[in-house]
């Protein structure tokens, strides 16, 4: 038990380590209840220093010897405290011989080594590896691994690590061994291992180079029929990475594995990625059209990470978003590139901003907020943020933005030229595409150190004598956590203007030779005004093109401005996102009107903007869908003052039900021309047909109304795929059709034995309308429910308490003593979880007094709970803070 407070690590008190490893040679022999650890590595000091102590880290581990240069070392020859050892003194050259013993049936936490379903797994990122043996486990400590496994033939008969197979057989009395060898040097948190009972699909492919490579995607026996999505993913992602980056598999054989316990997403080891079954498995029947969306993304983002992450790692983990946010802002324009058309990039692009809004900004603006390269951290593990990952892609993406396709293209190629085999920071980065550019990125760093959502409030001036437009841009950006004041950005903002036909006018920036219908302003001041000349007649600016840069834009925009966007402009992310801001201002009004007590009337306005929208068949349904969809309760909560999550979920209720009887013909007529008859097939376009039609079906469903019910119901009973039977089923669960119970009954029966559907049956229900904190409790009762794997937890309890605001905040707080009594048995457990779960409060302090003061109690009950992790410490304190 830990009575002290966990000491805060501070980036600015990096120090080189004393010792480098050189080679690691490991044996493993494998039993759930007792698995001995024998490690041998070679160390040398590091000459730039004079530090002599040699620093090992190691967590839970019973420490069977330890040798140095031969010799065994007794209980007085090192030091060990709070999971630290040290040997002072040590001579030049070091071979240290350390046996650990663990025992991995018991690891809840999923770090280090564990069993999941009777296999062992590994998970060593960030600091997991010290799970397995003491290890100067840090990144920046690279080596060369050799990696024995010796385990019962019939209860294991995989044995996998990283690198290439280089011997395997019997060992007699029914085990046997594998013996593997990595050639490239790596960061103990590249470190894996897998085995147990598992089988593969391979495909062997030849590389750009003329190379041949094996390709290996492992999974349990029942699942080989839903591996080929992610098998096609890898061979895409593959050529991708040589095709844009000239970026080459450099091994001779790459896995995947999937387990179905896992803290994460998936994990980039090197040469065997591990990952979420949730985005491995996939075929029509289990999964929608968004789960293989998210297999390609995934599957493409770790194997990006072999060069991001993996042959130019991190020099320490402040340095996270180095590899993160550019891998992805690599993955993102993977499936961007995959879609292949300007519309499917625009869609690929909204989600990817919708994203950053309904989970990073809020992140920005609360008690977690941090920069993407943060100055301290208690616990790395709680830094594993959208912020670090996806605002840290928008930062990456702006150097595009800046420096165009090629310049950012000859900036990746010297940063691989100068960094490759080495840990760095995110500066070197950054120096790389600026040296590659001969650019000036010093201000650029901000983007790095300071933390915040910046704000860009636009104002413009008309000159019809002078023929001038000029736009006046003034930031700012809020505090921070540790951060007061803010110093100005160099913000790319990409801007265009429609004349009054609609069509995009040609640029004269003044002072500039940037030309076209889009140029992007560098600002770069807390204010600056820029001068278009040649413009006759008033036009409507459109600004912040493709969401140049990771912002909240304010321009006082007039309604029917906003339904011109919405109808002409030419950048296709600025015509959704007009019809987002005429939305998000008819949700606030409302959601006044609620408050005020007064009734709730519709604007006809809105509904025939989206009319067009809706029926204007020379745009991709892909894009119709998302058009039409309203901002969620959470971006209109971080609109407000004072967030009232029930008069919120009222008005956004209210507008969508309006808007289904305002579009009901076109909303079936839209339901009836998307259908997708044949076999299934995830493609784009498909997949588009489905989503407008689906989205269709759940507007039909806000009028819950006989024909509603059996639309859905139709479609529920005679789907032959996920996305369909999966949409109608939402639909059924938030009505109050007749056939709800059953079809929710039957779904289950349907899918007892696919974990990851019944997940999506767990969550569906959590985040139903009529789902209160006493259906929830119920839930866990079922037998299908568990706190202890991830994926279930976080199917009912997040989907709960992150996915239906205006029951998790009822006004008895019911909900957040849930929360709490969860945020605290899961601790026990399996911190990470915990900790993620305990941020489910984070914007506390922007609730009426009533709601606030009980959440307030909720944190405080959790803070004072005994044995508590320093994860889930360091998320509540900060809240309280
Ligand atoms: N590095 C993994 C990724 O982004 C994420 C991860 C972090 C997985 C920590 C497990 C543990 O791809
Ligand atoms: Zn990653």
């Amino acid at each position: 038990m830990r009575t002290d407070t966990s000491p805060t690590i501070y980036r600015k008190d990096y120090t080189p380590p004393a010792y480098w490893v050189r080679t690691v040679e490991m044996g493993f022999d494998l039993e759930p209840s007792a698995t001995r650890v024998a490690t041998r590595m070679t160390l040398e000091r590091n000459r730039a220093g004079r530090d002599r102590t040699l620093t090992l880290y190691g967590e839970e581990l019973e420490l069977v010897q330890i040798r140095l240069n031969g010799k065994a070392l007794g209980k007085n020859a090192y030091a060990l405290k709070d999971g630290v050892l040290r040997i002072a003194d040590a001579p030049e050259r070091v071979t240290l011989e350390i046996e650990t013993l663990l025992r991995p049936d018991r690891n809840t936490s999923l770090m280090g080594l564990y069993v999941s379903n009777g296999n062992f797994f590994t998970q060593c990122e960030a600091e997991g590896f010290r799970k397995i043996t003491y290890f100067p486990d840090r990144p920046d400590v690279m080596a060369t691994y050799k990696v024995m496994l010796r385990a019962d033939k019939k209860k294991y008969p995989v044995l996998l690590s990283n690198g290439n197979l280089i011997e395997q057989g019997d060992l007699g009395d029914g085990r046997h061994y594998a013996l593997w060898e990595d050639p490239f040097k790596k960061p103990s948190y590249l470190f894996a291992l897998v085995a147990g009972q598992l089988v593969c699909q391979e495909e062997k492919i030849k590389l750009k180079s003329g190379r041949e490579a094996l390709l290996q995607v492992w999974v349990e026996e029942g699942n080989l029929d839903k591996t080929q999505h992610a098998m096609d993913s890898l061979i895409n992602s593959i050529r991708w990475d040589e095709e844009r980056f000239g970026l080459e598999l450099d091994l001779d054989r790459f896995m995947i594995v999937a387990v179905g316990d896992f803290n994460m997403g998936a994990m980039e080891n090197k040469g065997l990625n591990i990952f979420n079954t949730k985005f491995v498995l996939a075929n029509p029947r289990i999964a929608t059209d968004v789960d293989y969306g998210n297999i390609e993304a995934v599957v493409g983002h770790e194997y990006f990470h072999n060069w991001t992450g993996n042959r130019v790692t991190c020099r320490d983990w402040f340095q996270l978003s180095l590899k993160e946010g550019l891998t992805v802002f690599r993955d993102q324009e993977f499936s961007a590139d995959m879609i292949g058309t300007d519309s499917g990039r625009a869609v690929k692009r909204i989600d990817d901003v919708r994203v950053l809004r309904q989970a990073q900004f809020p992140e920005d603006a609360g008690p977690m907020a941090h920069p993407v390269r943060p100055d301290s951290f208690v616990e790395i593990s709680n830094f594993y943020t959208v912020t670090i990952y996806e605002k840290g892609a928008e930062v990456v993406r702006m150097y595009q933005t800046l420096l165009g396709r090629d310049g950012f293209r000859k900036g990746m190629d010297l940063y691989f030229e100068r960094h490759d085999g080495q840990a760095v920071e995110c500066d070197d980065f950054r120096a790389a595409m600026a040296d590659a550019n001969g650019r000036d990125l010093t201000q650029f760093e901000r983007w790095y150190s300071q933390a915040g959502t910046p704000r860009v409030v636009a104002s413009v001036a008309h000159d019809a004598a002078a023929r001038t437009y000029a736009i006046t841009l003034q930031q700012s950006c809020p505090s921070t956590p540790g951060q007061k004041t803010k110093q100005p950005f160099h913000i790319p903002v990409a801007v265009g203007l429609l004349g009054q036909d609609g069509k995009d006018l040609p640029l004269k920036l003044r002072g500039s030779d940037l030309q076209g219908t889009t140029v992007v302003l560098e600002l770069t001041e807390a204010q600056q005004t820029f001068v278009f000349d040649g413009v006759a007649d008033l036009p409507v600016p459109s600004l912040l093109r493709n969401f140049s840069a990771p912002v909240v834009l304010e321009y006082d925009y007039r309604d029917d401005e906003l339904a011109f966007l919405m109808a002409h402009d030419s950048d296709p992310f600025n015509r959704w996102e007009a019809g987002q801001r005429l939305a998000l201002r008819r949700l606030l009004a409302l959601t006044a009107a609620v408050r005020a007590g007064g009734g709730m009337a519709v604007d006809p306005a809105l509904g025939e903007s989206l009319r067009l929208t809706l029926t204007d068949d020379a745009l991709d349904p892909a894009f119709r869908e998302i058009a039409l969809t309203l901002p969620s309760e959470t971006v209109i909560a971080e609109q407000m003052d004072v967030i009232d999550p029930q008069a919120i979920h009222q008005a956004r209720r209210f507008l969508r039900h309006a808007l289904a009887q305002a579009l009901r013909a076109d909303l079936v007529d839209a339901y009836r021309n998307n259908q997708t008859p044949g076999a299934y097939s995830p493609d784009a376009v498909s997949a588009g047909k489905r989503a407008l039609k689906n989205l269709a079906l759940s507007y039909i469903g806000e009028l819950d109304d006989a024909a509603a019910h059996a639309l859905a119901q139709t479609q529920c009973d005679g789907a032959d795929n996920m996305t369909d039977r999966f949409a109608a089923l939402a639909a059924l669960a938030n009505g109050s059709a007749p056939g709800r119970a059953a079809a929710l009954a039957r779904f289950y029966q349907d899918f007892e034995d696919e974990p990851l559907v019944i997940d999506k049956w767990f969550s569906l229900q959590a985040s139903a309308r009529t789902t209160d904190v006493a259906a929830v409790r119920k839930l866990m009762q079922h037998p299908a429910f568990s706190l202890k794997n991830p994926n279930r937890a976080r199917s009912l309890i997040f989907s709960f308490c992150n996915g239906n605001p205006s029951q998790f905040h009822a006004a008895d707080g019911s909900g957040y003593d849930f929360w709490a009594e969860q945020v605290i048995a899961l601790d026990a457990l399996n911190p990470q979880v915990a900790a993620r779960l305990a941020r489910s409060l984070d914007r506390w302090r922007k609730y009426a007094p009533a709601l606030r003061d009980r959440m307030r109690s909720a944190l405080e009950r959790v803070a004072a709970a005994p044995a508590l992790s320093k994860d889930t410490k360091e998320v509540v304190g900060k809240s309280l803070a």
